[in-house]
């Protein structure tokens, strides 16, 4: 059987999506349908290509929680650093470990890897999305507000990779996405295409009150991703920064959300942050939950 990947929100189905996302919250309340230590004896590795805080100790504790082991990979101290191939290590670490979960920069690197692992492989975020993140910001908005469908979700600030994630998550969940971005820092047209083709209902405007206006959540993320240089994005990206004027103008009882870590004063002010809607907190929390669901369904 080829294994249970989790790589993109644009290669899974929605029925997928919505039973990891129940399993998630099944265990975050304390439940286990899938009877306790359901991952009992399993390994996750886990490449890191780039730092991480969130993801890398989510993972660990969701593993442990689940009756399993995590080891953790960095270039630097494995032959990945010294030009052993992705393939080959895919090759290698599917002898000893049940899923691999990767961050790295290249989307390529990712497939690669799924290619040549006999086990599930999880994308732990590229430079092109971060899908596990995206699963926790849907649990955390339904948690709050209800189900996303029929609802409006706002993006301001970058079109990066977690706005891909999200923007491909409209094909899902029957919310309608509407971003704000600077032209030079829109979303790929691949990927806007991919969700419009099939039914995701997203816009994009230069302007950021346009797309906030009566949204029922106002997401951002920082200006300058991990493998990039400032590049003039500071002075491109200022008009889309969160603060109590912009986020005045969504519903009363709009959440703002972030995937962190957030650069304060500059994609979002303190106030916004630290202010009653903020559920940021709660998000980096269900990055736990939501993954448990994930790595249960990968590996079972
Ligand atoms: N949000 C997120 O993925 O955080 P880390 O970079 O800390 O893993
Ligand atoms: N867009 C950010 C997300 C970090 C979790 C980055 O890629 O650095």
């Amino acid at each position: 059987m080829a294994p249970k990947h989790f790589l993109d929100l644009d290669r899974l189905d929605g029925q997928t999506l919505q039973q990891i996302l129940a399993l998630g919250a099944d265990y975050k309340r304390g439940e286990w349908p899938t009877g306790p230590h359901p991952l009992a004896g399993k390994t996750l590795a886990m490449i890191f290509e780039k730092p991480s805080t969130r993801t890398r100790v989510s993972f660990e504790v969701g593993m442990l929680q689940l009756g399993g082991h995590a080891i953790i990979l960095s270039n630097s101290d494995s032959q990945l650093g010294r030009g052993e191939t992705i393939a080959d290590t895919a090759r290698v670490l599917s002898r000893y470990a049940d899923a691999i979960m990767i961050r790295t920069n290249k989307p390529e690197k990712l497939l690669e890897l799924a290619r040549h692992a006999s086990v599930p492989v999880i994308n732990g975020l590229t430079d092109a999305s971060h899908p596990c993140q995206v699963m926790a910001d849907i649990m955390t908005f339904q948690e709050r507000r209800g189900p996303l469908e029929g609802r409006v979700v706002a993006w301001t600030g970058d079109g990066n990779n977690v706005a891909c994630s999200w923007i491909q998550a409209t094909v899902h969940f029957g919310f309608e996405m509407r971003l704000a971005c600077p032209p030079e820092l829109a979303p790929p047209a691949a990927v806007l295409a991919w969700a419009r083709d099939n039914g995701g209902r997203v816009s994009v405007t230069t302007n950021p009150v346009e797309a906030v206006r009566g949204a029922d959540a106002v997401i951002t993320d920082t200006w300058v991703s991990m493998g990039q240089t400032d590049k003039g994005r500071h002075a491109l990206l200022a008009p889309y920064q969160v603060n109590d004027a912009l986020m005045g103008q969504a519903h009363p009882e709009a959440v703002f959300m972030h995937c962190l870590p957030a650069h304060r004063g500059e994609e979002v002010t303190d106030s916004v942050m630290d202010g009653p809607q903020s559920v940021v907190w709660d998000e980096a929390e269900n990055r736990l939950h939501a993954q448990k669901g994930i790595l249960t369904w990968c590996m079972s």
